[in-house]
């Protein structure tokens, strides 16, 4: 299917051409970049990356638009999920939040969590891109005193155990994803070749173990081998990666909110392209080599790849569930009320209503997004 996009400006060819070259170059050193890697330094490679560069990445005048960012209710339910955790542990209890972005959701978790008084003593944040921590700060020192001095950056997980909450929006879908295919029943790994003047184009080369043993370990677990030609995602090391970001919590939980599927329904026959997206003003397209550095790339999650990783990190899942489904479970209905006995006036209260509908419809985020809540 074709897609119309919106033509980058001058400035953003130039920058695109800066961060091809850095990969270029990656590329005549090493020679065919694994598409995971390709995807890493298109989102994050310093100062040039989708993530890392100062580009407008959130809301309308942006690419995408997350639920933190439609309005304060997503951040307000999610708080009421998190506040009994926090108010149990008490008085030495820390927040983590992968991957902020803006800050949105930040702000209301803690202004919700000041009003809940279960503000943790510390709520750190955990950013790769030094342009949104940026924004980050500029935001949130805007906050009371006594709630702004909690925040804190972090580089990497804590390396001491930890109790609390880790609380991550849209992030494992922007993991850099490993593409592989299948075929004459061997499993194949996406690279991407410099075709000169024709951009980035990928082929297709024998899986490492590495890649190659995931896929096997799909298939295993879906009782049939996948068809021939059939293409998609795994993310080899999301063991690890969970390990290495919850593996310091002692107590507590970790909540993953993203777009996914459980395996069986991520791997489905009719399902032979995968997940892999690219969007870009809105626009979401599988142009994925195109617009290097100016779009976003995403990839769905396989929950049940999560749940496994978070059992092996010593987890129990305490939840795996619609957005819509864990929203209303998490007093939507009050946030909603008091949301819309406090809007000031109609154009308030539409906007409320229009933040509800896109959080909760099947065909918005209600269905597509799932909520996975891991405790220990
Ligand atoms: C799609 S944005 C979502 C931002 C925010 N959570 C929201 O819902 O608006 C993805 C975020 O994840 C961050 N990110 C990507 N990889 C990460 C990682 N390995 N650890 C922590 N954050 C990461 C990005 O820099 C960005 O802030």
């Amino acid at each position: 299917m074709r897609i119309d996009l919106p033509e980058p400006t001058s400035a953003e060819r130039e920058h695109s051409a800066t961060l091809q070259g850095f990969i270029r170059n990656e590329i005549a050193a090493k020679g065919p970049l694994p598409f995971s890697r390709f995807m890493e330094l298109a989102m994050y490679a310093p100062g040039l990356g989708y993530y890392s560069a100062g580009k407008t990445k959130f809301g309308a005048a942006g690419d995408f638009i997350t639920a933190p960012e439609l309005g304060s209710v997503f951040a307000r339910c999610v708080t009421r999920a998190i506040a009994p955790t926090l108010r149990d542990i008490g008085a030495h209890s820390q927040m983590i939040e992968l991957g902020g972005g803006s800050g949105a959701f930040a702000e209301d978790c803690l202004r919700e969590l000041a009003h809940l008084d279960a503000l943790p003593a510390r709520y750190s944040l955990l950013e790769p891109s030094a342009d949104l921590r940026q924004r980050q700060r500029e935001r949130l020192q805007q906050l009371p005193a006594e709630i702004a001095e909690r925040v804190h950056w972090i580089d990497r997980p804590p390396d001491d155990d930890w109790q609390g909450v880790l609380f991550a929006n849209e992030v494992l879908d922007a993991l850099p994803a490993t593409r592989f295919g299948i075929r004459d029943g061997e499993v194949f790994e996406e690279h991407v070749i410099d075709a000169g003047g024709e951009g980035f184009v990928s082929i297709d080369l024998p899986a490492e173990s590495f890649t190659a043993n995931a896929v096997r370990h799909i298939e295993r677990d879906l009782g049939h081998g996948l068809a021939d030609g059939y293409r998609s995602e795994v993310l080899p090391q999301l063991p690890y990666w969970i390990q290495a970001v919850c593996g310091g919590l002692q107590r507590g939980m970790a909540l993953f909110v993203d777009y996914g599927y459980t395996r069986r329904e991520f791997y489905r026959e009719d399902r032979h392209g995968g997940t892999l997206m690219a969007t870009y003003r809105h626009r979401a397209h599988t142009d994925v080599l195109s617009r290097v550095g100016l779009q976003d790339l995403t990839a769905f999650v396989d929950f049940s790849a999560l749940a496994e990783a978070a059992t092996r990190a010593g987890f129990r899942i305490a939840g795996l569930g619609t957005q819509a489904d864990f929203l209303m479970a998490n007093g939507l209905d009050v946030v909603f009320a008091q949301a819309y006995a406090a809007a000031g006036d109609e154009a308030v209260r539409y906007r409320l209503s229009q933040e509800v509908k896109r959080l909760t419809l099947p065909a918005e985020m209600g269905e597509t997004f799932k909520v996975m809540a891991c405790e220990r």
